[in-house]
């Protein structure tokens, strides 16, 4: 088992691990909705999703959304708050999407992946992600070292 699918397994068990606000947040992906030209049906895949609460934020604008991440806990977790809103949930790494779609938005937020002194040499990765962006979509990659 990976460490960051061990680590997640088990942080995720708390609720709303990392004390998310949705009035704090919510501006911030409505302006990456109306940056990107998403509108109501367009498609959104959100890499390391967690818990799922950026997933959640993205469904509030009618966006058809899909979370995936490396932790089953996590998966779990987002399933139980958001699956019945009908966001998608799926266990996946980011190294072997389970999903063959483009999307007109791929949107990653600290995915912690890229936690690694290696961050240069993961292009080979994040031309991964590329390839899911369908042409003229948009690409969002939120990382903080
Ligand atoms: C710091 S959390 C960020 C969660 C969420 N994106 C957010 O911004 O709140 C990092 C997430 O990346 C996920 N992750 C790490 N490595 C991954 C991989 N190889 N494939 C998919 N998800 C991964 C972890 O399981 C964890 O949910």
């Amino acid at each position: 088992m990976s460490r960051e699918k061990e680590w997640y397994n088990i942080k995720y068990n708390k609720e709303n691990y990392f004390g998310t606000l949705e009035w704090l947040y919510r501006h911030y992906i409505s302006s990456l909705v109306s940056r990107s030209g998403l509108k109501a049906g367009s498609s959104v895949l959100d890499v390391g999703c967690g818990q799922g609460f950026f997933s959640y934020l993205f469904h509030k604008h009618g966006l058809k959304v899909y979370g995936i991440d490396i932790s089953e806990t996590g998966i779990q977790v987002a399933q139980s708050h958001y699956g019945f809103l009908g966001i998608h949930f799926v266990v996946g790494d980011v190294r072997a999407i389970p999903l063959s779609m483009k999307f007109d938005c791929v949107f990653t937020r600290a995915c912690s992946l890229y936690n690694d002194k290696e961050f240069p040499k993961l292009q080979e990765i994040t031309d991964g992600l590329l390839s899911y962006v369908r042409d003229g979509g948009t690409f969002v990659f939120a990382y903080n070292t």
